[in-house]
This record gives C-alpha cells, sequence and structure tokens, in this order.
C-alpha cells in the first residue's frame, strides 16, 4: 500500500478504521464533496480493493464539482503507478480511503506521511472494542503521536442520551483523543452515497443537521496548518487545534 509523496502544501487526511462497515467510504466522500464545491478540486484515493469511493465517483454526475480519482488498489506496473498516484498541483486536499482489515504494514504506510487521520467510530460495544484497538495499533504500532494534534475521532451513526453513546465518550475521553463530531443515523448519508453525491449537494432544509456536523469536522480539518505549526514552535502541544470543537463528556468532567 503506497501513498503519494509527501508535499508540504498538501492536506492528506486518511480515513481509517479496520472494523468493517463503520463509515470510512461515507466520511470519505463526504469530505471530497464539500471540499469539490468548495474548490480547489479534491483528490480521493481509493485503497480499499472493494473500489466503494471509485465506485461512488462513476455515478457522480458531470455537472457535479469535480473530484480526483486515484484507484490506489489497483494492481498495475511500477511506471504507471506512480502516474496513476500523483495528485494534481491545484489539489489543497487528499482524501484517503482505506480498507477494513490493515495489517501493521499497511497501517503504517497509509500513516506515513498523513497530516490528518479521522478514525469514524460506531457506538456499539463490538466497534468500541475495535476501535480501542484501531487506536492502540495508530498509537504503538504506526507510532503516532498524540501530541502531534493530527488524530480525531468521528463518532458515526450516533443517537445522541444511550447508554453506548456515553460509553463511547468514556472510552475515547480516556484516551484523550478529540471526539470533533457527532454524525447521526440518517438516510441522508444513505441516499448521497447512491446518488454520487455528499450531503452538500443536497437541499439545505434536509441536511442542515448532518451539515453542522461536517463543517465541524472540516474546520478540523482545515486546521492542520496550525496544528503542525503548534508542534514546530513549541516542540510539542497538547492543546486542541485551533477553531475546533472537542465534545467531552460530561459524566467524565463532572466526576
Ligand atoms: N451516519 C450514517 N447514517 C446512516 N447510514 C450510514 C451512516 N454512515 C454510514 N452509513 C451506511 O452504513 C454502511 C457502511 O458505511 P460505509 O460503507 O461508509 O462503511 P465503511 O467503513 O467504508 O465500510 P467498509 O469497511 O466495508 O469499507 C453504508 O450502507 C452507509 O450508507
Ligand atoms: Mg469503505
Amino acid at each position: 500500500m503506497l501513498i503519494t509523496p509527501n508535499r508540504r502544501d498538501l492536506n492528506t487526511i486518511v480515513i481509517l478504521n479496520p472494523k468493517g462497515g463503520c463509515g470510512k467510504t461515507t466520511l470519505a466522500t463526504n469530505i471530497a464533496s464539500f471540499y469539490a464545491k468548495q474548490g480547489p478540486m479534491p483528490a480521493l484515493m481509493d485503497c480499499d480493493p472493494q473500489g466503494s469511493s471509485m465506485r461512488w465517483l462513476d455515478k457522480r454526475e458531470a455537472a457535479q464539482p469535480p473530484i480526483h480519482g486515484i484507484a490506489a488498489y489497483k494492481k498495475s506496473m511500477q511506471a504507471t503507478r506512480s502516474w496513476q498516484l500523483r495528485v494534481p498541483n491545484e489539489t489543497k486536499n487528499l482524501i484517503v480511503d482505506s480498507p477494513a482489515s490493515l495489517t501493521h504494514d499497511d497501517l503504517r504506510a497509509l500513516t506515513g506521511d498523513a497530516t490528518s487521520i479521522l478514525v469514524p467510530v460506531l457506538p456499539s460495544s463490538i466497534d468500541i472494542h475495535a476501535a480501542s484497538r484501531a487506536v492502540a495499533d495508530l498509537l504503538l504500532v504506526a507510532k503516532v503521536d498524540r501530541r502531534d494534534n493530527k488524530l480525531a475521532v468521528v463518532a458515526n451513526r450516533t443517537r445522541q442520551n444511550t447508554k453506548s453513546f456515553d460509553k463511547l465518550m468514556r472510552f475515547l475521553s480516556s484516551l484523550g483523543i478529540p471526539i470533533i463530531a457527532v454524525m447521526r443515523d440518517s438516510q441522508n448519508f444513505v441516499h448521497a452515497s447512491e446518488e454520487g453525491v455528499g450531503i452538500v449537494d443536497m437541499p439545505g432544509y434536509k441536511v442542515q443537521k448532518d451539515l453542522d456536523e461536517l463543517q465541524k469536522v472540516i474546520d478540523w480539518l482545515d486546521s492542520w496548518p496550525n496544528r503542525r505549526r503548534d508542534l514546530h514552535d513549541t516542540g510539542v502541544s497538547n492543546k486542541p487545534a485551533g477553531n475546533v470543537t472537542v465534545l467531552h463528556n460530561p459524566l467524565i468532567n463532572s466526576g
């Protein structure tokens, strides 16, 4: 598994969680559509042999703002591979969708050049357990340093005020990793994925709540130069980055 060469003006956003079905592709395609609408043209790299992101891109109509697709999972000769993986010069955001079940080598290759890493997590016990393994692997195997401020969690398909939501928040707070958004369980995401669009392309009155949460993800992503500068200016920083809403578990905070 190979990611593009590091380019200093490129936010390389890797979305990963080896647990299947937690919302990696949904998050990747919605972030890509958001940046496409905003411009300049983002790139969406699909590292998953299932090719879900590329299938979504195929459904996209020509009238939609363009997204540069990179089918990184396709086997090809080394010479053409470097060409295939090239990111357009204008692109400022590269979104990388990753497969379920990653080897440790895959994990290192995927995260080596990442400037932002998003882990979507579902609120079931099985998913929370899998997510804790995934985060532990990111910290211990891929050597992602939490103080680099490049790792964040997006709670997905979550109903607030449920026991499982509390459990999820408790787990993440205990790791000190920011939960930057809580996406609700919403058919808007299902419809968007079927139509090759993002929620950003759907009528505002239908998607406003979902869009508010996506905006929090975008705000955190866009803060990446500040997150990096924090690191360079002060050696290390434990502060949450810039203009970011970090959700706290009220149970933990009050205790
Ligand atoms: N917030 C949400 N609300 C409702 N449905 C959702 C939401 N997020 C994802 N889904 C649906 O859940 C299913 C799995 O999502 P998705 O394909 O994004 O997961 P994934 O992590 O990419 O899966 P895989 O590991 O197989 O690649 C899809 O049918 C998707 O439409
Ligand atoms: Mg997927």
